[in-house]
């Protein structure tokens, strides 16, 4: 059996978890293998609604085993109201979630020097969850990070030589008062390791890789998406992991030749949070549609989330970076009210009109657009692909015509049941 990755191909919250969720029946194994709480997946099912930060989008059907990789990193506070909050629902989630021992931790000093960071870079800051990802992966490259499995041994002296360097950071390079914030994170991280500590933590990449030669499936769930990847996307502007299908292999321990398939989920449409460029954004009267319309506010911050529309030259290039072999396309009821919708077919650099995805995009970059028909239909009642609308249809073929990827899902609202698969062709 091979490893399936289902992964973000714009600027995150293009819909992992909705659709991590409505796969899950076919998988054995779900795993997450990078980022961490600056994540924000939301399910909604049987009128629950539940947004998921840190533990991977199965955990919600029976009989599945989810894994929080190696390459996650992992808030133990934010994981203890995370537990809390699927525990309220009558889960016990001790008996089907392990968590890698390789998985670095985020410590509180570690969300004050996001803070501090964010705030001495002024204008040019990134726009950051303020989570904690960037200096805990920064500590992790560096080779000073604290992991899973160090805390059930020596922990107090290994956590006190850490966060004294962070304290000298935070003092001399941004003069930065932490005492009062410092104690109340504490106060829940510990809180937080007491619970870590009554789940399995494990050698995951065993578990994955015996799952596998056994003959039982597995699904990796990225989070965040390939315009935010730490080598591929908006740089600098972007998180601190590997967002990207290779991502998995170094997140789950899994060998290249493991990955079989590479489903890429995309909005019908485009949407960003945070700083940084986007080509194809709408700050006008347009955009705010379409933000009403997919109620496009962060599930994990709550800012509201920059909106335009759908950028071919990122998704081909995105499609490229992973080997994307399905896609997935989410929210297309979002343009049911739309009498033309445009898509970005080619970017106009300095006069020069170009389909290469740029080095930098920079401000001068105008995005040069095709207008296609809107559908004017209601699509969320929708259960079956020989209704769509001909406009709706056409839409679809376009994309799959320009990328060479057909399309395998339409998702036509945030409900489990309000997702399509395309069978015809
Ligand atoms: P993720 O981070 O990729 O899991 O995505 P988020 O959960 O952050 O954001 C996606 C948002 O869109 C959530 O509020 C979902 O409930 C919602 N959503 C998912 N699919 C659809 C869809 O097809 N239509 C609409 N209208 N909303 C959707
Ligand atoms: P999901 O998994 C959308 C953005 C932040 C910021 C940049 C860096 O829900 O799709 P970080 O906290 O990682 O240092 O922030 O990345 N960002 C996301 N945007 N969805 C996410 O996750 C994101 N995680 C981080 O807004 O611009
Ligand atoms: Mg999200």
């Amino acid at each position: 059996m091979k490893v399936d990755v289902l992964l973000g191909l714009q600027w995150g919250d293009e819909g992992k978890g909705k659709v991590v969720d409505v796969l899950t029946p076919k998988y054995d194994v779900i795993t997450r293998f990078q980022g961490g709480p600056n994540a924000g997946h939301t399910l909604e099912f049987n009128n629950i609604k539940h947004v998921l930060h840190t533990i991977p989008s199965g955990i919600f059907r029976e009989n599945k085993v989810n894994v929080i990789g190696n390459g996650v990193v992992l808030d133990p506070g934010i994981f203890k109201k995370e537990i809390d909050s699927i525990e309220k629902l009558g889960i016990d989630l001790t008996k089907n979630l392990y968590i890698s021992r390789k998985a670095h931790l985020i410590l509180p000093t570690h969300r004050l020097l996001d803070a501090a960071s964010e705030a001495a870079k002024g204008k040019s800051k990134i726009g950051s969850t303020l989570k904690g990802i960037g200096p805990t992966y920064r500590d992790k490259i560096g080779r000073d990070g604290l992991r899973v499995g160090d805390i059930l041994e020596n922990f107090e002296e290994k956590y006190q030589q850490r966060v004294a360097a962070h304290k000298e950071i935070l003092t001399r390079m941004y003069d930065y008062d932490y005492a009062e914030q410092l104690a109340e994170f504490e106060k829940e991280w510990f809180a937080g390791i007491e619970v870590l500590k009554k789940f399995q933590m494990i050698n995951s990449e065993s578990l994955i890789n015996n799952a596998i030669k056994n003959g039982q499936s597995v699904i990796a769930e990225g989070a965040q998406g390939t315009l935010l990847d730490i080598d591929f996307g908006s740089y600098p502007f972007v998180t601190s992991s590997n967002t990207v299908c290779a991502g998995a292999c170094t997140g789950l321990g899994i060998a290249p030749t493991k990955i079989g398939s590479v489903l890429g989920i995309f909005k019908a449409y485009c949407t960003r949070v945070g700083m940084g460029p986007f080509p194809t954004e709408l700050e006008d009267e347009v955009g705010q549609k379409l933000r009403d319309a997919g109620n496009e506010y962060g599930s994990t911050t709550g800012r509201p989330r920059r909106c335009g529309w759908l950028d071919l030259v990122a998704l081909k290039y995105s499609i490229m970076i992973n080997g994307v072999t399905e896609l997935i396309m989410m929210k297309a009821d979002v343009l049911d009210d739309f009498d033309t919708i445009k898509v970005c077919t080619s970017y106009n650099i300095d006069g020069e009109s170009t389909t290469e995805f740029p080095f930098e995009l920079k401000d001068t970059l105008k995005p040069e657009c095709i207008e296609l028909p809107g559908w004017k239909t209601d699509l969320t009642k929708i259960t079956d692909e020989k209704d769509f609308p001909e406009a709706l249809k056409s839409y679809i073929k376009f994309i799959e015509d320009e990328t060479g990827v057909p399309v395998s899902i339409v998702s036509v609202g945030p409900n489990r049941a309000q997702t399509i698969e395309i069978t015809e062709k």
